[in-house]
């Protein structure tokens, strides 16, 4: 069966016997995961290698953290909480947001004030969490959620829960399933290291159960003005435009670092004018609307490609962790602008066609 067949079934039930289920565990679904593997047809030839984009921004909230998030949110329910907490750029909270509500558990955030795309934002308000912005970063936020989980009877569910690991780690498998085999390199964005390192575990974890034979070179991007795996040390005031991925401490920096390093692959940074030049380049000629900090993996490929680190024809992967209507504003300052016309063909005619 392919993927897109299985779209709507549980991401638990798919792959239950890679999980740590038992029959006491709820299954708390939207149909997540069972997303495209799509090929670029034009970037694979310009860069001579057979390029595909995994689209995670096709999942119930528009992000990969549905994956972890439907996991995370069964276990809490199965050791009954009521309540969950987490820090996040954005996606996070929109996935917990979600899930909470449709677990029937509350639900609050922390993020970094003004920081958020305002589609993330939008989200987690009309999810119904209780949404608390810092007026910090998110490292400052995931410090207090980490503290207030510590003190109160409330379930973290940032990327420190096992759980959201676990389910995430299934978007490695649908790769090996869609392919066949593991691809030769998977090109990821890297914030606070949990998808890489859940990659790395999916993809072990498939090999070592002859669903696959291969592993990856595992090649992480961090956004240049927030990249504290390339710099070997915690960044304090992280930047970059590529809000999703602004970070400075990464809690799985090291576990990330090691799937890297074991793996073959490796981490780099790229600037936010290599981002946003995929960013644009993904939509304007592959049709593929992701968000910034999606499109960093891309930006990577293409820095790694010029730096002669493939062989002509290797099998890559991106993953495309977000959905570009996420972040409206960016696009739209990406973009050219709207022509305004009067309401009548003769305008119209000539905006298009010219005198
Ligand atoms: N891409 C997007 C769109 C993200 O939202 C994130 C992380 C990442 C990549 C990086 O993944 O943190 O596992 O290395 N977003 C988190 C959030 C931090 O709060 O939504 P990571």
């Amino acid at each position: 069966m392919t993927s897109s067949a299985l779209r709507g079934t549980p991401l638990i039930e798919r792959y239950r016997e890679f999980l740590p289920v038992t029959d006491a565990t709820p299954v708390i679904s939207m149909g997540e995961g069972a997303t495209p593997l799509v090929r670029l047809d034009a970037l694979s030839e310009c860069l001579e290698l057979d390029v595909h984009v995994k689209l995670e921004g096709l999942n119930p909230t528009g992000s990969f953290k549905d994956r972890g998030m439907c996991f995370a949110m069964s276990k809490a329910v199965e050791e009954g909480a009521t309540a969950v907490i987490c820090a996040s750029t954005g996606n996070t909270s929109a996935a917990a947001a979600a899930y909470a509500a449709r677990a029937g558990l509350t639900c609050a955030v922390i993020i970094p004030g003004g920081k958020i795309a305002l589609g993330k934002l939008a989200q987690a308000l009309i999810y119904g969490a209780k949404v608390l912005a810092v007026d910090g970063n998110f490292d400052d936020a995931l410090r207090i959620v980490r503290e207030l989980s510590e003190k109160h009877p409330i379930a973290l569910v940032n990327s420190l829960n096992p759980f959201r690991l676990e389910g995430q780690k299934t978007a490695a498998f649908e790769v090996c399933d869609a392919l066949g085999d593991a691809p030769d390199v998977l090109c990821i964005p890297v914030g606070n290291a949990g998808n890489i390192s859940a990659y790395w575990m999916g993809f072990n974890e498939y090999r070592d159960a002859g669903r696959s034979t291969g592993l990856p070179r595992m090649m992480g991007f961090q956004a240049e003005g927030s990249a504290p795996l390339v710099r070997g040390e915690v960044v304090t005031a992280p930047e970059t435009v590529a809000t999703a991925i602004r970070i400075g401490n990464p809690v799985r920096g090291e576990q990330a670092m090691a799937a890297m390093t074991e793996s073959g692959g490796g981490v780099d940074s790229v600037t936010d004018e290599e981002i946003l030049a995929a960013y644009r380049m993904l939509a304007s000629s592959e049709g593929v609307f992701c968000e910034p900090s999606s499109a960093s993996s891309v930006a990577g490929l293409i820095k790694a490609q010029a730096a002669g680190r493939f062989t002509k024809g290797e099998r890559v992967v991106c993953v495309l962790t977000g959905n570009g209507l996420k972040d409206p504003d960016t696009a739209i300052s990406q973009s050219g602008g709207v022509v305004e016309i009067p309401a009548d063909y003769a305008a119209a005619e000539k905006a298009l066609y010219g005198d």
